[in-house]
């Protein structure tokens, strides 16, 4: 089997989940096509003892980690405002990119990654939005795509968090420089999510946004290298409510926070059709709910996803399924996708995730100038 040597950019909470993801990759799937090879690891300083154990070379030099020869698949594990700078060098050395979602934190940035990456059609561009790989949510995007309910009237869809109110410390994921809010963070993936499963994407918004925390004790770097934690305005949102219009006629509303006490990684959608609907929920992970009116009597029917007509079925009959199992199954469709195999489900592609920006730009607009937005005024 060729082997695919492997650069993670970033040693944090998805760095590490990634190198366990590619260790167990060919482990799990068998017809895996390819093998990836741990090479080099960019990583903080106090991190390169953490990679090294785990048998990645640590590289404290973010560009020479990007295009160091001893890698051929960079893999963005970065805070949000650094995948710009990283993909673009990535692809510029001719390396496969796999990046973290968001994408950028700005439209012109995800623009210009998914024109470069474009650009260079035998590189792998694929972005990590997760919930795509978990059965449940491929078994719904069948049954959409099988026409089983007719036209979609009515969408939902949430992601919330608990964590925005505890304590007041500022992390990269409340810095605006850094990384984008809980739109950006949280609300991306149901927006991909409602084009993976449906195919559609929102023509018009109509947006409102909270910013519940006014300000955070950020850590702020001085020109002597030191650091000291200020207390500074927050410039993201905390929640961000939208309704939308569909480009079949059909309306859908999404929420997303990180103030929702109670609500761990709480997300899920509900799509109402003619003819029945569909209902998924994160913390029912494995099953999806239909209701088939055809069925006698009213209700929903809980159907177990871990079975061989939904995708990424490893063990068969019903064995459970985890995020660490998505996540290796997103390192597989990579490997498939650069070997020119048909996916088993989609990946996103940087295009894929510059339609998100749009959307997320279109709602931040909404907000700000207190109107619906149509999705062509976002170029
Ligand atoms: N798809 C998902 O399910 C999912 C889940 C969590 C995070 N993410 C995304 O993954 C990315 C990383 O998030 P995380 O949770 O691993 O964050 P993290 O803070 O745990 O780790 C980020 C890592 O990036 C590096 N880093 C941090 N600051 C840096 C700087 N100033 N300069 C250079 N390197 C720096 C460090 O190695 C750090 O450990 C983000 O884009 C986030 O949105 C995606």
């Amino acid at each position: 089997m060729r082997e695919l040597p492997v650069t993670i950019l970033g040693f944090g909470g998805m760095g590490r989940a990634r190198a366990a993801a590619y260790a167990n990759t060919t482990k799990y799937y068998g017809d895996c096509p390819i093998q990836p090879v741990q090479a080099q690891a960019f990583v903080l300083p106090h991190e390169a003892e953490g990679a090294k154990k785990l048998g990645w070379e640590p590289n404290l030099d973010l560009m020479d980690a990007i295009k160091n020869a001893k890698s051929e698949y960079i893999d963005i594990c970065l805070p949000d405002s650094l995948h710009h700078s990283a993909a673009l060098a990535a692809i510029e050395a001719k390396k496969h990119v796999f990046c973290e979602k968001p994408l950028a934190i700005s439209l012109d940035e995800a623009r210009e990654m998914t024109e470069a990456a474009e650009a260079c059609p035998g590189l792998l561009n694929s972005v990590n939005f997760i919930y795509r790989r978990v059965p449940a949510n491929g078994y719904a995007r069948q049954l959409v795509q099988e026409n089983a309910f007719g036209k979609l009237l009515e969408a939902r869809s949430f992601y919330n968090q608990a964590w925005g109110g505890m304590g007041n410390g500022g992390s990269w994921r409340f810095d605006a420089k850094a990384g984008g809010g809980t739109l950006a963070d949280l609300g991306s993936h149901m927006i991909d999510m409602l084009y993976y499963v449906t195919g559609m994407r929102p023509t018009e918004v109509c947006a409102t946004q909270v910013t519940h925390v006014k300000e955070r004790n950020f850590n702020v770097v001085k020109e002597d290298g030191s650091s000291a934690r200020e207390l500074l305005p927050v410039k993201v949102d905390d929640g961000t409510r939208v309704i939308y219009n569909l480009p079949n006629g059909g309306i859908g509303q999404l929420e997303c926070t990180r103030n929702a006490w109670g609500a761990e990684n709480s997300q899920g959608y509900d799509l109402y059709f003619e003819n029945g609907a569909i209902s998924w929920r994160y913390d029912d992970v494995n099953y999806l709910m239909v209701y088939e009116p055809g069925l006698k009597g009213r209700g929903w029917r809980r159907v177990l996803c871990n079975q061989g007509f939904a995708p990424y079925c490893h063990f068969g009959g019903g064995h459970m399924d985890g995020y660490r199992d998505f996540l290796t199954s997103q390192c597989y469709e990579n490997m498939r996708a650069i070997e020119g195999m048909d996916p088993v489900c989609p990946i996103a592609t940087f295009r894929d995730a510059y339609e998100v920006e749009r959307t997320s730009v279109a709602i931040n607009i909404s907000h700000k100038e207190h109107r619906w937005v149509s999705l062509d005024e976002i170029k």
